[in-house]
């Protein structure tokens, strides 16, 4: 019997234009460039303007990977886009983005994941399901977030951390072929929600401040989560694809903190050449960070044909997850 596999045919991304340096956030609350240079590798950050939405950064980064596909837009079968800050609390993000692309005809499946910081793996791995089952052909993944809304602006613990922007991916079944996505790996553990969340939303009603929420993080506790969930990921995704460290090519994690990335890196063995690093100009844009790392690697050619890549993203939830992709 003939086997289907997911293969990554395009990425793309967007950011929006205007840029918050550690040196403005040292005019806003307590902290200095040094600080936040040195504990979490960020020099900027991207903002979203006043009007400008994250169905608006999804719906460039997917029209970028369909165009990097060489696909029409009417031939996808699904799309998905994982975030925390979708426009409204429904439609779904997704159904905006269809909209937008002017595909509704088409009548396609359209749905958001959210799984937070590891929302674009989750959404990767569900997609790779779809077209596994041979339900799906074509997926276009996104992730897209609008970070700098739920963050409280006088809180530096949090507010000097995350971005703004979106990368997406267009998926296409292949069969019996060699490429594509060889394994997914999920996980999630609610009993340490209390460390990373908003502390506001719609049934719980409003946040202190007033809105929706805002992002509440045990910065230091987070961290240790998360080196530990994403190193265990790793050596789960290697153990399941019988790989050793040395046949993987490329490592692109989630973007929260460089000395987070260092220490995936370190578990792989890996040298920092070949890890996609863009937490210094993008802080941690959420479910965006993956996909827009990604993006990055692909257009500079360092991305080859048969290099495996592995993806790892740990976000709120707690939420984890790994991918390994043969290119
Ligand atoms: O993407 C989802 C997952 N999120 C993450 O992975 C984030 C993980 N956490 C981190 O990246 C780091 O924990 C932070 C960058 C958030 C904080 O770094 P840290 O080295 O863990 O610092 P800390 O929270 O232990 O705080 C150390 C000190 C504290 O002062 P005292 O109590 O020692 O006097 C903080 O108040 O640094 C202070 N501090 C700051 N100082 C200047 C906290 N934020 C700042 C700041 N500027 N922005």
């Amino acid at each position: 019997m003939s086997r289907l596999r997911a293969r990554i045919i395009g990425t793309g991304s967007c950011l929006p234009e205007k840029r918050l340096t550690n040196h403005e956030l040292a005019k806003m609350v307590d902290t200095s460039d040094e600080w936040i240079f040195s504990r979490t590798g960020i020099r900027e950050r991207r903002i979203a303007a006043e009007g400008e939405y994250t169905s608006d950064l999804a719906v460039e980064a997917g029209r970028r990977a369909i165009a990097a596909a060489k696909i029409p837009a009417d031939s996808l079968d699904l799309i998905i886009v994982a975030t925390t800050t979708p426009d409204l609390i429904f439609p779904s993000t997704a159904s905006i983005v269809q909209h937008k692309l002017g595909v509704s005809a088409s009548r396609m499946p359209a749905f958001d994941v959210q799984a937070v910081c590891a929302g674009f793996i989750h959404a990767l791995a569900i997609a790779d399901q779809f077209i596994r089952a041979g339900t799906c052909w074509r997926v276009l993944v996104i992730g897209a977030e609008t970070t700098s809304r739920i963050l409280d602006w006088q809180d530096r613990g949090t507010c000097i951390l995350f971005g703004d922007g979106a990368g997406a991916v267009v998926l296409e079944a292949e069969i019996d072929g060699e490429r594509g996505i060889l394994s997914t790996h999920l996980h999630a553990d609610g009993s340490q929600l209390e460390l990373l969340l908003t502390d506001g939303g719609i049934s719980r009603g409003k946040s202190p401040q007033g809105g929706l929420g805002v992002i509440r993080m045990q910065g230091n506790e987070v961290f240790k989560q998360a080196v530990k969930a994403m190193e265990s990921c790793v050596d789960e995704t290697l153990l399941a694809n019988n790989v050793s460290k040395e046949q993987i090519d490329w490592l692109v994690p989630h973007q929260a903190n460089i000395r987070i990335i260092q220490s995936t890196a370190k578990r792989l063995g890996m040298p920092m050449e070949r890890v996609a690093v863009t937490v210094d100009r993008h802080g941690n844009t959420s479910a965006a960070s993956v996909p827009l790392a990604l993006d990055e690697v692909v257009r500079s050619g360092q991305i080859q044909p048969g290099h495996r890549v592995m993806m790892v993203a740990f976000g709120g939830g707690f939420t984890w997850g790994s991918a390994l992709v043969r290119w």
